[in-house]
């Protein structure tokens, strides 16, 4: 792929299939000014890495908050006060006041509590895999990783997960993924104004009750978390934090986790003779662990997140005025040459497995990442072990995506097998 400089990576050709263009940014423009999205796409390895690790020079706060609403924010922000019990920001902080909030937001994910999961995470999985086995197809996001992923973090949140369904937090996800996704139109956002509302009003009912009745679960854990004496001035979380929290789990738990999930299933069906090799393998949990991670290598859920820089900083040999707006592209960077040796190729023997940077780098790495491998792992685990002949029922080329930068996520995808 030849760059003019005037390509974008809003270009819904580069969406469906914007590893082409990643190669040719890395090789070409590893800094790359994106005039359609008016920001600076950072694809290589080491720059990624950089940036990430630079949380002076490189601010999150402002690289979510600068532009969120995509320009309707004012707007927004009315109807949030107005009918969902306030216009609440995300909880995309910086140091100092990053430090505090995220040593109180890692009590909901103690390692015991993501331990005692594995059974139940299989129980939902295997009843899910047994449903689609009985029908020899369906399809991977409704059928199995949506309602997979939906259901385990409505369990660990304490949602019912009768009223709170795939479909439902779907819907959720896009109105509050719309507001960082670069794409939202003034129609989406009075749409995606009321399901935030919604949303809201249902996490603050379920707020309300945690603070009187103390359960097991992560709500809970978020409505008492407290640090230790004198290890902060603020040692609970805010009313408002409250609520961005919870809705950052559900948010970020869930979309995430169904895509790395769809994309598992579509390596399946499309590496020849892969499935076979690693039933053979299915109970070596090594074995399972870094096939995962290699899937999460080559086909991560975020494609690309945003920073701001604070001050003009160079990145090879391209400089980055202050105040520009940057796009981490992990999704460029794990298929780095310079870093993954093939790096297109799936190689589950890869001698650094665990350096992508699907779930980030530095103080902002991911806090679900036990929870979330947990569920990949085990969802791998009981589709090998119980189909074979797993084959794309449409066309590769068919396959589209969600319309936002932010996330890569498979809209839909019909596959057929066989019991095992
Ligand atoms: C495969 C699944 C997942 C992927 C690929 C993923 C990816 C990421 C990435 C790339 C970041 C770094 C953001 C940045 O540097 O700007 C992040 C942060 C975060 N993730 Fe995840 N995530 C996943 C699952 C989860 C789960 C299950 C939860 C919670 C239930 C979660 C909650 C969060 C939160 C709260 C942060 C912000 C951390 C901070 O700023 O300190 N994620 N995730």
């Amino acid at each position: 792929m030849e760059l003019t400089g005037q390509e974008t990576r809003l270009d819904p050709a580069i969406r469906n299939d914007p590893f082409p263009f990643y190669r040719a940014l890395r090789e070409e423009r590893p800094v790359y000014y994106d005039p359609g999205l008016d920001l600076y796409l950072v694809t290589r390895y080491d720059d990624a890495a950089a940036v990430l690790r630079d949380d002076v020079n490189f601010s999150l706060e402002h690289g979510y908050q600068d532009r969120y609403g995509n320009g309707f924010l004012d707007e927004f922000a009315a109807i949030l006060e107005r009918d969902g019990g306030g216009f609440i920001r995300d909880m995309a902080i910086d140091p100092p006041q990053h430090t505090r909030y995220r040593k109180l937001t890692e009590k909901a994910f103690t390692a015991h509590r993501v331990k005692d999961l594995e059974g139940r995470i299989r129980q939902i999985v295997v009843g899910l895999v047994e449903a689609m086995a009985a029908r020899g197809a369906g399809d991977g996001m409704k059928d199995f990783g949506g309602p997979v992923t939906a259901q385990i973090i409505c369990e660990q949140l304490g949602f019912d997960p009768q009223e709170v369904t795939a479909e439902r937090i779907a819907i959720w996800t896009k109105a509050v993924l719309d507001q960082i996704g670069r794409m939202q139109t003034r129609e989406d956002m009075f749409e995606n104004a009321a399901v935030m509302c919604e949303l809201q009003n249902y996490i603050i009912k379920h707020i309300r009750d945690r603070q009187a009745n103390r359960r097991e679960d992560m709500i809970s854990d978020l409505v008492h978390a407290r640090l230790d004496e004198g290890e902060d001035a603020e040692p609970v979380l805010s009313w408002t934090e409250q609520i961005a929290t919870v809705r950052g789990f559900l948010i970020a738990g869930n979309d995430t986790t169904a895509a790395a999930i769809v994309n598992l299933l579509l390596v399946l069906a499309t590496e020849p003779g892969l499935a076979d090799r690693l039933h053979a393998q299915v109970d070596d949990d090594r074995v399972m662990t870094r096939f995962v991670e290699e899937v999460l290598r080559l086909q991560p859920p975020v494609h690309g997140l945003f920073r701001t820089a604070m001050n003009d900083v160079t990145l090879s040999g391209i400089t980055i005025p202050a105040k520009a707006q940057v796009c981490i592209m992990y999704a460029a960077a794990n298929h780095d040459h310079a870093k993954f040796a093939d790096a297109d190729a799936l190689d589950i023997d890869r001698p650094n497995v665990g350096a992508n940077l699907t779930f980030g780098l530095g103080i902002h790495r991911c806090v679900g990442i036990a929870l979330a491998r947990m569920e990949i792992k085990v969802a791998a685990q009981e589709i090998i072990r119980r189909l074979k002949d797993i084959k794309l029922a449409i066309d590769p080329a068919e396959i589209t995506y969600l319309p936002t930068l932010a996330t890569h996520t498979i809209e839909r995808l019909p596959l057929t097998f066989a019991r095992r």
